[in-house]
């Protein structure tokens, strides 16, 4: 029998992976929604019929019906319904970030070494990125020699509403490039420093902002994160090695060549560059589910929290104006 899922929260990312359970994920059924505003929740169940509508996601979480979750809630209500998840023993697939904030991130981390199941994947969906992958073998075979610099760019057209204060760029965006420098080198960070220009954008949002990270064992990460960068979105990354360099191309889906232009046309939404990214997440993450066993890529619920403490760190970092030292809990056995 396919896995019946429910997803809580129905908005951009919600939908998304909603949409992809319902016409491209084998193995998993799409089964019921859960979605705070109702007219929402009915236009999608309306699109996709036979859905079930749940008023409230604790409600569906407790649905015999479901074997499984995806949270794609705003993060304030990621623990609680991360926590309720375990309670119920459902695997659960939560949008990035684990938590609202560390306290919490490490709350989720005790109740599921207290269960002693690895029950939560965190959906930092780069991992399964064909590009990112590629990265990720060239340093494991060491086929270009030891890796020393990863230089990255993360711009987006036009911020969301919501991304509306300076550490939010951090937390929000820029822990998409910690996670996949955590994953890549497979290592903490152990410093950091966070530039920001005088503010160039609308209500003083310090955008752009340069963050400059070390690894434990020495590799220096830079990210630019760009969030109204004008004139569309691209993530850029190039991994230097020793003796080669690896870097993301980015998907190209036609070539203009219009009033003296010619090249590929610049994507103004972010969504569409981690398409397959976020269909070989959802895979895998079912894959996962029927062996019983987490995904070998995807990110637990320590990576969760490793990610959003270290992002906590940058955040000091920018608003003090000073390089911080990075220090995280021990991780526990159960996540080796
Ligand atoms: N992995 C990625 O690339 C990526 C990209 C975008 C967003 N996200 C993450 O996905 C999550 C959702 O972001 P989004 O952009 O889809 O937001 P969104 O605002 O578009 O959607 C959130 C949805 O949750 C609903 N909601 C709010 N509070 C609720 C509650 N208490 N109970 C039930 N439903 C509730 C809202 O009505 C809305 O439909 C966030 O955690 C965000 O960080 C991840």
């Amino acid at each position: 029998m396919s896995l019946r899922v429910g997803v809580a929260g129905v908005g951009v990312m919600g939908a998304h992976h909603a949409r992809n359970l319902a016409t491209a994920i084998s193995g998993a059924q799409l089964t019921a929604i859960a979605d705070a505003n109702a007219e929402r929740a009915a236009a999608f169940a309306q699109e996709y019929k036979g859905t079930k509508v749940h008023a409230d996601p604790r409600s569906l979480i407790d649905d015999r019906g479901i074997d499984a979750v995806v949270i794609a809630t705003p993060e304030e209500t990621h623990a609680e319904l991360v926590l309720a998840c375990l309670k119920a023993g459902k695997p659960v697939l939560c949008e990035k970030p684990l938590a609202a904030n560390v306290d919490a991130c490490l709350k989720v981390v005790a109740a599921e070494v207290a269960l002693g199941r690895r029950l939560v994947q965190i959906g930092f969906m780069r991992r399964f990125d064909p590009g990112y992958q590629t990265m990720k073998k060239a340093i494991v075979d060491k086929r270009y020699g030891a890796p020393l610099l990863f230089h990255c760019a993360h711009r987006n057209a036009h911020a969301a509403a919501f991304l509306s204060r300076d550490e939010m760029l951090i937390r929000s965006a820029a822990v998409h490039e910690i996670d996949i420098s955590r994953w890549l080198f497979n290592d903490e960070m152990a410093r950091a420093t966070v530039l920001a220009p005088p503010p160039s954008g609308k209500d003083g949002l310090r955008d752009p902002q340069m963050l400059v990270l070390q690894t434990v064992r020495g590799v220096v990460i830079d990210v630019e994160i760009f969030l109204n960068a004008q004139f569309g979105s691209e993530v850029n990354a190039e991994l230097v090695c020793s003796s080669g360099t690896v870097s993301l191309a980015a998907p190209v889906d036609a070539v203009l060549r219009h009033e003296g232009h010619n090249g590929p046309v610049v994507p103004q939404q972010w969504m569409p560059r981690f398409e397959t990214a976020y269909l070989v997440e959802l895979q895998a993450w079912v894959r996962s589910v029927e062996r019983g066993e987490p995904s070998r890529e995807a990110a637990s619920a320590w990576d969760g929290y490793a990610a959003s403490a270290t992002a906590d760190f940058c955040v000091a970092s920018l608003t003090g104006g000073s390089p911080v030292t990075i220090t995280l809990e021990k991780r526990p056995e159960f996540y080796a």
